[in-house]
């Protein structure tokens, strides 16, 4: 269950808007903060705080990508494989970070540590490779400088 500052949390949110729904993707990000993944105790909590109906919350819920629906390692690698990224060496880089720390597309180190996922576009195509780490955004990333950057998340 949330605590009770979460619950505050959340109802603070929910008084901004006329209709509860509209705190719904705030309140997602909220649980997913508190509970690493939107897993089913979690996704009833947010139903439950914001008296929606459970489904209306799944279905939110799995609709976006940026919420997810198993446990993730403690940071989770985006990297950008379309067409300006791939051109610059993306998928060279999805590799040694994978050899690195021992993860794969869509997996999980076993250290817990990092999950890597593949993405699609991010916006940064004149800045290409680029990536995520949690909600850390990184451009012109090399060979050298990607395992740099990750070495900074523990
Ligand atoms: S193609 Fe990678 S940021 Fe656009």
């Amino acid at each position: 269950m949330f605590n009770e500052t979460v619950i505050s949390e959340i109802n603070e949110i929910r008084g901004k808007y006329p209709d509860r729904r509209s705190a719904l993707l705030p309140s997602l990000y909220i649980a997913q903060r508190e509970f690493g993944w939107l897993s089913h105790e979690a996704m009833t909590c947010v139903a439950k705080t914001l008296n929606l109906p459970e489904a209306d919350v799944r279905g939110t819920a799995s609709f976006y990508s940026m919420f997810k629906n198993a446990p993730v390692g403690r940071h989770v690698i985006q990297i950008c494989t379309n067409v300006s990224c791939m051109i610059l060496g993306a998928e060279k880089l999805v590799d040694i970070v994978g050899a690195k720390y021992g993860v794969t597309s869509g997996g999980t180190s076993e250290d817990g540590r990092f999950s890597l996922v593949i993405m699609e576009c991010i916006g940064a195509c004149g800045t290409a490779p680029a990536m995520l780490v949690d909600t850390d955004f990184y451009e012109n990333l090399t060979e050298t400088n990607i395992l740099e950057i990750l070495d900074k998340y523990k």
